[in-house]
């Protein structure tokens, strides 16, 4: 499995085999019970990881650089501007140039309909592991440690499980389709029922859906989508309340100015999509509660929810550590 994986890149887990994904999972869980034990090992000795983020992150950005930490090797910590793409240079040629210098490049960009783009066009140039620290479309390190964190709470085998994924407002930015697409397409082929609600103003990009459709069938399991909040969360093992859309905001050279007010009009009359206690308990009783963070607290999910013990959500983002080091063991491990 080392061999297959070894040199591959990570855009979408959709295009990973469950075997692949699996021996990520298999590795990350071994690296975590080491680490448990204070062992350290250097699997990643001499490496090098160039990460460039044309966003913010608290989650993705730690837990990459973390991960090469502490395997022995060295992230590069980069954005747009210390770099010549700020000055138009190519991903091709940033490809290439950075292939000639490391082991693996990541790079987080979600500008809506370009992301996406820039990230294969570099996968198509670079001679070293592209990975996608979330785009547009996709954000696979999200979704590979969401998976981590249910396994671990309820074994590999998760057949029969009901998830909700939920749109949710909030108001401190609009976030990416990223990751409810990247949830909704991988979860059913590990044999999760998958229920999606949204608002009509709020849907999920259509290819992705047929996509995720395919996905469930293929896996016997149901996926199916709601615009009413309360009827998803009946019986509901596992919720993700999460705000997704407004993309408008994300286009750099958005200068639409119609279209971002409809958004906005679209958010603020859909305030009422909060997960609450009273909402939470239509869920099973020992259902958990997940966020890939950011949460927009008291807006997405109240406090009360977050902090309950049914609350896993510092589990998930811990998870983004091992699985990063799982990931990149795999990727660019082996002799330096
Ligand atoms: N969940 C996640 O990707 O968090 P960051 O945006 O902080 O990286």
């Amino acid at each position: 499995m080392k061999e297959r994986l070894q040199g591959r890149h990570l855009i979408t887990l959709d295009s990973w085999s469950k075997q692949e994904i699996d021996a990520v999972i298999e590795v990350s869980s071994e690296l975590k019970r080491l680490r448990a034990m204070g062992k350290t090992m250097d699997l990643l000795k001499n490496k090098t990881l160039f990460m460039v983020f044309f966003e913010q992150s608290t989650r993705t950005r730690n837990s990459l650089e973390a991960a090469m930490t502490q395997l022995g090797g060295h992230a590069h910590d980069l954005t747009p501007d210390k770099m010549q793409l700020s000055h138009g240079e190519t991903p091709k040629d940033t490809a290439k140039v950075l292939s000639r210098m490391g082991e693996a490049i990541s790079i987080r960009n979600c500008f809506y309909n370009i992301g996406n783009r820039y990230l294969n066009e570099i996968a198509e140039h670079a001679d070293i592991p592209l990975i996608s620290m979330q785009d547009d479309v996709y954000h696979p390190l999200q979704a590979l440690a969401d998976l981590m964190t249910i396994e671990e709470r309820y074994g590999r085998n998760l057949a029969g499980l009901k998830v909700v994924v939920s749109w949710a407002y909030a108001t401190t930015h609009a976030k990416p389709l990223s990751v409810p697409q990247s949830q909704i397409l991988l979860f059913p082929r590990y044999g999760m029922d998958v229920v999606v609600a949204h608002p009509p103003e709020f849907p999920l990009d259509s290819t992705i859906v047929e996509r995720a459709a395919q996905r469930a069938a293929e896996s016997g399991v149901t996926l199916s989508f709601t615009h009413d909040m309360e009827e998803a969360l009946e019986g509901a093992d596992i919720v993700f309340p999460k705000n997704w859309g407004g993309f408008a905001y994300f286009h750099p050279f958005n200068d639409d100015q119609d279209t971002a007010d409809a958004m906005r009009a679209n958010l603020q009359a859909n305030k009422g999509w909060r997960l609450d206690s009273r909402r939470f308990a239509l869920a099973k009783r020992d259902a958990v509660v997940m966020h890939a963070l950011p949460a927009d607290r008291n807006n997405e999910v109240t406090d009360e929810v977050l902090d309950s013990p049914n609350s896993i959500i510092y589990d998930e983002a811990e998870n983004r550590l091992h699985t990063s080091k799982g990931l990149l063991t795999l990727l660019v491990g082996g002799a330096g």
